[in-house]
């Protein structure tokens, strides 16, 4: 215990710093941490911490991705969101493609960033690989596919909009 708080250690890395096991606590509580980890930071303004969701370890999520209180989201997804509703306004969440999993064909109204975990994503661009980080700009549109599943940590300015599946050219 330090200043009255608890710090915890993580099991994995032994540092007091890693979030691991807090992570395990905040998940389904998000987003306000239920505890705060008290660290000297001299060097810093001296202002107090604050609650804020901190996540980490997100390019080992393949490994934790069970802890995740994952939603059913469209076909073949599944989604945790980390604020914001999808509805109105910016939002952020972790989305999981199952095996064939796609998003549907929508457009873009805002900025859509969009950060590989694990797995492969398809788009009409490219297939982008674990750390590659997709911004798409407004007024863009595509649809995504997983092929054999992955996790992406997606951040969006403004809401989605789904529209119809565009026709295939005739032969
Ligand atoms: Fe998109």
């Amino acid at each position: 215990m330090i200043g009255g708080r608890d710090v915890r250690t993580c099991k994995r890395c032994a540092a007091s710093r890693c979030r691991y096991e807090i992570r395990l606590s905040v998940f389904p509580s998000m987003p306000i941490l239920p505890s705060i980890v008290e660290i000297k930071t001299p060097d810093l303004d001296p202002v107090p911490g604050f609650p804020r969701l901190e996540l980490s370890n997100l390019f080992n999520v393949a490994e934790w991705q069970h802890e995740i209180p994952w939603q059913p989201f469209k076909d073949g997804l599944e989604i945790y969101r980390l604020y914001g509703d999808g509805q109105s306004g910016p939002t952020a969440a972790l989305i999981r493609f199952k095996k064939a999993g796609k998003v549907p064909f929508h457009a873009h109204t805002g900025f859509e960033h969009i950060l590989i975990l694990a797995g492969v994503q398809r788009d009409q661009n490219s297939a982008a690989t674990p750390g590659t980080l997709i911004i798409n700009p407004p007024g863009t549109a595509h649809s995504v596919v997983g092929d054999a599943g992955c996790i992406v940590l997606a951040i969006y300015e403004k809401p989605v909009e789904f529209l119809a599946e565009p026709e295939k050219a005739s032969d």
